[in-house]
């Protein structure tokens, strides 16, 4: 093993802004010391499984989970879509991690409900790494989120952030608003459509030492922004009544709109895009998504390193008590055995599992 061992308290990684700064900058720069140098690393995982579990589809976040271990001399076990896995016969979240536990020493899980990550966590003796849950969270799109604005802005501070597209059930959009907790006075440009607007569960901390600036248009914002932060329609995710034809074009950047933008405004997007972004934007040196993508690598590689090996202790689950959380996509009303699990925010119940609130 490399001697890269960074002080990390945690076993799991399913929200990454749980994490303390000291923690969050010990994965930046091992994963800054890994593109330096990355056929140093070519064994430290020697031996080692991943297992990707991913019930959604997804190109860039599986691909960079399996060739970040392979990059590290493990190897991976996987499944993308359900349909040739035993969960279309019908098995449950927990089944599944119990027997992957067998074949596998470190967990990337992407699901289509709220919480699922942390969920599988509470059965997994090999750690979980949350590889998107839902509309709720991303976390390890959100560290190459952020390790790309620090990288290329310096700083996660006194920037002005246009955030652009399905706030409501963008989960990249989610985990990088929780990551910026940790920063201060920034200014954030929420644009989008009333019906996917942010909901507000993740703004309240956030308000605390920061600005919203809430737009219609991308054109009454982009000459004040730093960042701007595109993202796709969720259309898997919308609701009965939410219609995609009607919301899907509403914003789209263009060359004649970055014609008013700074020179070092950086376009970031977590990728697929789709018709949010022209194509001609590609070739704007303000564009910097392929090369926010390529930093997942390093990101994912860092992560791997320091999980692998970390046991988990499954603890008693007491199964006494339901879920009473009102969110229908939550895990815990769909994996019926899950116990109860709440916790205080702000003065306020949540969902353990989504984050809802509970009233
Ligand atoms: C995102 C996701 O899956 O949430 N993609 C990714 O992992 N880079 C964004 C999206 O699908 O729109």
């Amino acid at each position: 093993m490399k001697e890269d061992n960074i002080d990390f308290s945690h076993k799991n990684l399913i929200d990454f802004s749980d994490l303390s700064a000291g923690e969050w900058n010990g994965i930046f720069t091992l994963a800054e010391k890994i593109s330096e140098n990355p056929t140093a690393y070519g064994d430290v995982c020697k031996g080692k499984i991943l297992a990707t579990l991913f019930y959604e589809p997804s190109t860039r976040t599986v691909f960079s989970f399996q060739s970040a271990m392979i990059r590290l001399g493990g190897n991976y076990i996987s499944f993308t879509g359900t349909e040739n896995s035993s969960v279309s016969k019908g098995e449950n979240l927990r089944d599944t991690i119990k027997i992957v536990n067998n074949y596998a020493d470190i967990i990337a899980l992407r699901h289509p409900l709220e919480g699922a990550a942390y969920a599988a966590s509470l059965y997994s003796k090999a750690p979980v790494i949350n590889a998107g849950d839902g509309g709720h969270l991303h976390p390890t799109q959100t560290m190459l989120d952020i390790f790309t604005i620090q990288k290329l802005k310096n700083s996660c501070e006194h920037l002005s952030v246009g955030i652009c597209g399905d706030l409501k059930y963008g989960r990249t959009v989610h985990s990088l608003l929780k990551a910026f907790e940790s920063y201060k006075n920034n200014k954030f440009y929420l644009i989008s459509v009333p019906e996917l607007a942010l909901p507000e569960q993740f703004m309240v901390k956030l308000k605390e030492n920061n600005e919203f600036i809430f737009c219609d248009t991308i054109e009454e914002c982009i000459d004040k922004l730093d960042v701007i932060y595109m993202t796709r329609i969720q259309k898997e995710r919308l609701s009965a009544g939410e219609d995609y034809n009607t919301i899907k074009n509403k914003y789209i950047l263009d060359q004649h709109k970055l014609g008013a933008a700074k020179n070092d405004l950086i376009i970031l997007h977590p990728l697929p895009k789709v018709d949010e972004i022209s194509y001609e934007v590609d070739d704007d040196p303000r564009a910097k998504y392929f090369l926010q993508a390529e930093f997942g690598l390093y990101i994912r590689m860092a992560l791997i390193m320091t999980l692998i090996g970390r046991a988990n202790n499954p603890s008693k689950i007491d199964y006494t008590e339901q879920s009473r959380c009102p969110n229908k996509k939550c895990v815990s009303n769909i994996e019926k055995y899950l116990p109860r699990k709440e916790k205080i925010v702000e003065n306020k119940i949540m969902c353990a599992y989504c984050e809802h609130y509970i009233t």
